[in-house]
This record gives C-alpha cells, structure tokens and sequence, in this order.
C-alpha cells in the first residue's frame, strides 16, 4: 500500500484516485497521492478540514462542463508540450477549470514545495479577475486571498499561500520586471487570448522569450474566439486543442430590418423581453458611460409606466471607470416582486464590453446586442487618443452571446440583420497594440530590458510612428536618453503602475517640495471616480420625480451621492440640478445656496487638482469619518479607496528615497509648488487660450473646451489638463491654472520655440522667453 502511495508522479500525470488503491486525502501539502480537487475526498487538501456541503454542490455542476470530458487529453497534451493552445466554447469552463486541472497536476509534480510555485491565469479586465476568482476560491472550498487570490492594479488580494492567481494582463507584466523569468510560477495560462490586449500581446512577445530560459515553464493560450492558426504559426507550431460544446444553449435572434437607433431599439427589446419573456435577468451591451446612465434611466421610467402588470426591475450600470465596489453591483440579485404573489423583479445589467468576456452573470439568461461598442484609436500625429463608436467584429458578437446561457438556458438578440452579421462584421477585433498610445508599454518594454523594439517579437508589430512617437515622449520626460535607453529617472518611474506623466510629477515632487500633496492628487486621480458624471443623479431623479419639494428632492439626492458621486462634481452637478428645472422655482434659491456651498467648502479657484486636494485634507482631518463624507456628499467609499492607493504610491516612493516633504501650508508658495510639480510631469497636456477665447492644446493646435464639470472661476490663459476627452465636443478635463512663466523655466526642452507650430502660444513664449533673457542679463550685470 505504501509503496502506491509513493508512486512518483511526473508533471500532468493523469491522477486517477480509484486507480491508486489505498489514497487518503493529503494533509498539509503531503505527497499522498490523491488529487485534491478529484472529488472522492472528504477532506480538502488546502486546508485541511472537511469540504462543505456547498462543495459537492458545485462539485457536481463542474463534471458536467464541457472540459471535464476532456481533463485527461488536456494533461497528457499540456504534459507533453510546453505551450498549448485551447479553443474553447464560452462557457465550457476554461477559465475556472483548466486552472484547477493544472493546480492539481502541478502539486502532485511537486508535493514538498507547494508553497514555492504558483499558477497564474490572466484576464484582461480587473471586474473579470476579481469575479472569477471569488468563484474558483468557491469551487476549491477556500477562502479568497488564501490558495486562490487576485492581483489587480492597487489591489493584491493574494498571500504566501496562494498557489493559483487570477490577475490582469498588466499586472502580470509589471511582475515580470522585478521577475523576469517569472520564476515563481510553473504554469501560466493567458486567458481571453482574442482580446489582443495590449498588455497580453506584449505578454506574448516576452514569454516566449521567457519559455526559451526556462525549459520547467509552460505556457496555456486560451480563448473561445481565437484565429488558430495565426496563433498556431506565432507558437511555433504549439498544438491546439479544442473543446466542443456547452453546458446549456443559447439561442440567437436578428432583427429583420436594420434599426435606425439602436439605443431606442436595445431599450425597446428590454421593455419587450421584461413584458413577454419568462423569467431571467437581461445583460445590454451599449457603448459608454453616458449612453449606459441615459438608458439605465429610460427603462426605469419606462417599466415604471407600465404600472403594477409587470415586476419591478433594477438597472445597474457596468463601465470601466466604475470604481470596483460599485462594479460588484452587477452581482445583486434581482429586486422581489413588489407585493407577494406579484410579478417577479428583474435585474437589466447594462454594461460596455467589459462584460463581454469571462463573466458568469448567475441569473442572466437574455443578452441584448446592439453592435457597437467603443474602440481606442490613436492619432499619433496629433498625439490623440479617443474611443470611436465603432460596429464590433464577429468574435466580439460571439463572446456577448455566450453571456447568456451560462447557469440555464439563454437567448442573445442581436439588434442587426443577420446578412449585416454575416458580411459587415469584421471577424476579429483589432488589436489594440495598432491602435493605442505607446509611451507606457516602450517604458515597461525597456525596463524589461528589450532595448530593440523594431526587432521584438509582437504578433503583430506596430507602427513605427506610434513608436516613434512613444519614444519621443519618454524622450521629452526624460526617462530614455537622446540613444533611447532608459535613464535612471526612467527607471524609477516605470516602477509607478501609472502613467510616465504621473510617475514623473510624482518623481520631481520632492524638487518642489510638495510630494505629500502630489502623492495625494495622484491617488485622488487614480481612483477613477473623480469624473461621475450628473447622469448618475439624474437617474435618481427620475426615479423619485414624484418629489417637486427641495427638501424631500435633497434626500434622495443625498442617497445618490453617498452612493454612487463623487465630490468634486458636485458643484457641476449643483448647477446642472438648478438648471434642469426638476423642481419647483420656489426652491431655486435653495438649490443655488447648496450648489455655492459645496463649492465653498473644497472648491479651489485655481482648479480641480487642487480641489481634489482639498477634497482629501477635509477626509484626513474629518478622521476619514463616514457620517462626515455622508453630510458632505462625499463619496467614502471612493475617498478610501484613493487612500489606499496613496499608501501604496508612499510605499514605492520610500524605495527609492523620495523624500515626502511639504512647503509650509501658509506659505504663499503651497499651491505654486504643487502647481509647478503638476507642470513638470504633465508639460505635453498644456492649453492655452487663445485671444478668442477657445482653448488650443499646445504644440497639436486641436480646438478643446474646458469641461463643465471645472471649478476654476475664470478662464486661465494657461491650464494643464489631465484628461483629453473626445465626446461631440473636444473637452479638456481636470484643469489647473498655471503660469506662463513655469513653462519657459520647467520644460524649455519641449517648448523649444525653434520646433514649435505658428500659432498664439507661440508668440507669448516668444516675450516671455525674451523677458526670462533680460531678468537673467539684469542679473548678470547686478553681480
Ligand atoms: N459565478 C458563477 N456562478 C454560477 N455559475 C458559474 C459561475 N462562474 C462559472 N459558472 C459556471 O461555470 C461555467 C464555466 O465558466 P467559465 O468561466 O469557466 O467558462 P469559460 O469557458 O471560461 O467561458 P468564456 O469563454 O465565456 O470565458 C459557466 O458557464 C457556469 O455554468
Ligand atoms: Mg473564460
């Protein structure tokens, strides 16, 4: 018996239990033989105590995945090769089970050294590793953050005891350069390969690489969607292996004529669906936070109308600049019936692409494809980076179905003719490495040491201006010298998961005494929520249009921003609820009196970095107090979030000595200093405005307008802008005032006159560099 026990187990041997006579379960990490998550166990090997009845539950529902069938000729392929490609339906369980498959086998390759190795799986969106982790973690019967974790940007939900990680593509990139060979994982599997990420395409590129070092190292590409054979030929020949069928079907519907609005269209069919359609909740694919707040308010107002013949519903918003918390509302269940033995409730998800792929959404069973979706495109001319409402590809399409019918039968309607689907739908999704803002991948590029990018090999490589133009810019920040070799500035920067213009005013705060104050706008910024826009009140409003009295109006309106808004908007967002004329006159000058409050109380004259600043102190010096962010319609939970990414901003700061310093708050330098420090990293975000009073950016001549949601009291002649947004108008976001002078004396590098566009600005450097001339000449002289 003993000796069975022992039996030696080489890597991705298929471990059949009932073969090894006499297997008991495996305690602390022991090499007993058994597989621990084969299921004849009572006992989890990761913890070591008895499953739990939710186990075998799941258990169940995991044999009947498609994968499951083919667990046995996945080992024996991944065993017998180092890379490996797996085309999968959606919903087969790739990305919850063939990790598990490879756990199993791994640990039964290396029984004593459990805790030295790891298995990552990457996903490109931070909703979908959070999510499929907490599921897995679920499946495996442990605690998430324990065997299985998940790494997101600013968020590390992982422990030295984590074998099995789920983190996005960029995090893995980031640990690829303080782990070059990623050593500490034995398998690494990239899921949503279709996706073509920028990070996974880089990712691709640097393990193949990486796999040539480390002959123990395998490599699994996975997708429902994949061009095979491209991928096939880009991994040398890698086998592909490919999972038929799903648990439960999905059927597809077109439209018989193409639909002249496909919002108006998408809002219909919900209607239609919530009236005539059994029960199940409803996924809607739109384009982008505005369009997903406006329909998010027609449906409610539209099912509202239909009185008590049908349940009620809970449209919940899903984008990516949602922070997390407010993401996992997609999870909810669906609101009861509004009285017992009524119609039941339905939850309507309405999300952009971000929900595409990867998500399990318990309790969806209709998805709603419009079509269209919003694509990143770069103008490297013009150093523009927008997103385009574009017709999605084929895989996309095929991906949004498959969201439906994951724990029960679906249907997916999709919103064009299925001529349109079949001859206008561009099979595969561009990648985004053809289509996006280089400076960020050439710095990590660099910092993992490939110096020739003409030479790396991406699977598709892209255009040498945008290169160029990425080169340049690091150039102008000096994190890469005139040879393009990253400089020890670089090198510190591409250490912030941020933007190389954040990563530099962070670095060069210290100069200008005021890293406390920096770090604090740049958690501020990070915490993506300084943007949320009125729509989330106005679907509040029209919610409770029923109130016309300020007072009861101000309730709700204090859920809403308790909830979902955000400080800094909330003058804007005074001025807009004044203006919409939601309610009674006689309450204007209340509404006005509140609008001028809030923008008394943190409001900076001098822009909205300083604001957010402001925002922060009052937090601090409030002791972060729930009550007090409630009363002053600041949003906690975003407040501590952005807390939370200062201390880990702080934490690589101390690393390399980067002094945290401040000027004295009384000090008529304070808010210079930190303007000035804004400036040296965000030079190449300037607009000045010209004599008739539009904004043109600097250097690139586009026409933008300062955005509504500003607090400034008057129009600078120069701001810097943290946000370059492309709606129907071009707007600047995040501005501040700054001087015309500090740009002469920060960046004379990237204003050098003699390489510089005819235009206004042009000339008001002209005099001023010719002032700055006769100051220092004066000097001379004095001395
Ligand atoms: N959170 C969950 N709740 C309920 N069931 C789930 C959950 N996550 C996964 N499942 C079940 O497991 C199945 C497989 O999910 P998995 O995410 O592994 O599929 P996949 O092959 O990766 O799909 P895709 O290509 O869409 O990413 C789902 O179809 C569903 O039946
Ligand atoms: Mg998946």
């Amino acid at each position: 018996m003993g000796t069975e026990r022992k039996r030696k187990l080489s890597l991705f041997d298929v471990v059949d239990e009932t073969s090894v006579p006499g297997t008991k379960p495996k305690l602390n990490g022991g090499f007993g033989g058994a597989a621990p998550m084969a299921g004849n166990s009572l006992v989890n090997t990761w913890t070591g105590k008895a499953y739990s009845q939710r186990y075998f539950e799941i258990l169940e529902k995991r044999k009947a995945l498609p994968v499951w069938q083919q667990k046995d000729e996945f080992l024996q392929v991944l065993k017998n090769n180092q890379t490996l490609i797996l085309v999968g339906e959606t919903g087969s369980g790739k990305t919850t089970q063939i990790p598990q498959f490879v756990l199993e086998a791994v640990d039964n390759e290396y029984p004593d050294k459990r805790r030295k190795w790891m298995v990552a799986c990457t996903q490109p969106r931070r909703v979908a590793a959070m999510s499929v982790s907490r599921r897995v973690a679920e499946e495996m019967d442990v605690a998430i953050g324990e065997e299985v974790g998940y790494s997101i940007r600013f968020e590390d939900c992982s422990s030295a005891r984590t074998v099995l990680k789920y983190l996005t593509d960029g995090m893995l990139l980031r640990e690829a350069m303080t782990d070059p060979l990623l050593e500490r994982y034995k398998v690494i599997i990239l899921d949503e390969a279709h996706e073509r990420t920028l990070a996974t395409d880089v990712l691709f590129g640097l393990l193949k690489e990486v796999l040539k070092n480390r002959p123990d190292l395998k490599l699994v590409v996975m997708s429902a969607t994949l061009e095979a054979e491209k991928f096939q030929g880009y991994f040398l020949g890698a086998p592909l292996m490919k999972v038929p069928g799903r648990l439960h079907p999905v059927e597809i519907f077109y439209t018989q004529e193409p639909e002249r609005d496909y919002l108006e269209a998408a809002i219909r069919t919900v209607v239609q669906i919530h009236m005539c359609e059994p029960l199940g909740d409803i996924l809607v694919f739109l384009t982008g936070e505005e369009e997903i707040e406006d329909a998010c308010r027609k449906i409610t107002k539209e099912i509202g109308n239909l009185g008590d013949q049908v349940g009620p519903v809970k449209a919940v918003p899903l984008y990516s600049t949602l922070p997390p918390a407010m993401q996992q509302k997609i999870f909810e269940p669906a609101p009861p019936p509004l009285n017992e033995g009524g119609p039941a409730g339905r939850k309507i998800v309405v999300s952009t692409n971000i929900a595409e792929t990867s998500l399990t959404i318990d309790g969806i069973v209709y998805v709603i494809d419009p079509g269209f979706a919003k694509q990143k495109v770069y103008n490297p001319r013009v150093r523009v980076e927008s997103l385009l409402v574009s017709p999605i590809s084929k895989a996309s399409a095929h991906q949004r179905s498959g969201r439906a019918g994951r724990t029960q039968p679906g249907k997916c309607f999709r919103l064009y003719t299925e001529k349109s689907f079949n001859n206008d739908l561009q099979p595969q999704t561009y990648p985004e490495i053809l289509r996006s803002n280089l400076a960020n991948t050439v710095l990590t590029l660099k910092k993992l040491g490939i110096d020739d990018l003409v030479h790396f090999d991406f699977m598709d490589p892209p255009a040498p201006e945008t290169l160029m133009r990425a080169l340049e810019v690091l150039n102008y920040l000096g994190a890469l010298d005139d040879e393009g070799n990253l400089t020890k500035l670089g090198e510190i920067m591409s250490e912030f998961p941020l933007d190389p213009q954040m990563s530099k005013m962070l670095v060069v705060s210290p100069e200008f005494n005021c890293s406390n104050e920096i770090l604090s706008i740049s958690a501020m910024l990070s915490g993506c929520f300084i943007c949320m826009p009125i729509e989330h009140v106005h679907r509040w409003v029209s919610l409770h249009m029923m109130f016309s009295n300020w007072s009861m109006y101000k309730q709700v309106l204090v859920h809403a921003l308790r909830d979902e808004i955000v400080a800094v908007s909330q003058y804007y967002l005074m001025k807009q609820m004044v203006s919409s004329g939601l309610y009674a006159s006689a309450d204007l000058p209340e509404a006005q009196k509140a609008a001028d409050e809030a923008k008394a109380r943190f409001g900076h004259i001098d822009g909205d970095h300083l604001t957010l600043l402001n925002v922060y102190h009052a937090y601090k010096q409030n002791n972060e107090d729930p009550s007090w962010c409630y009363e002053n319609f600041i949003n906690h939970r975003a407040l501590k979030s952005a807390d939370n990414v200062r201390q880990q901003l702080v934490r690589i700061m101390a690393r390399f000595n980067l002094k945290l310093c401040s000027t004295d708050f009384n000090s008529r330098d304070y808010y210079i200093n930190i303007r000035k420090a804004m400036l040296a990293g965000y030079f190449m975000q300037v607009a000045h405005m010209e004599r008739t009073g539009h904004y043109l950016t600097v250097k690139d001549n586009q026409v933008v307008h300062l955005h509504p949601s500003n607090c400034l009291d008057h129009k600078p002649e120069w701001v810097i802008y943290n946000e370059y947004v492309l709606t129907s108008r071009n707007f600047i976001r995040t501005v501040t005032d700054i001087r015309g002078e500090w740009i002469v004396d920060i960046a004379p590098h990237y204003y050098d006159l003699e390489n510089f566009p005819q235009c206004e600005a042009k000339r008001v450097l002209e005099r001023l560099y010719k002032k700055r001339e006769k100051e220092r000449e004066e000097n001379r002289n004095r001395k």
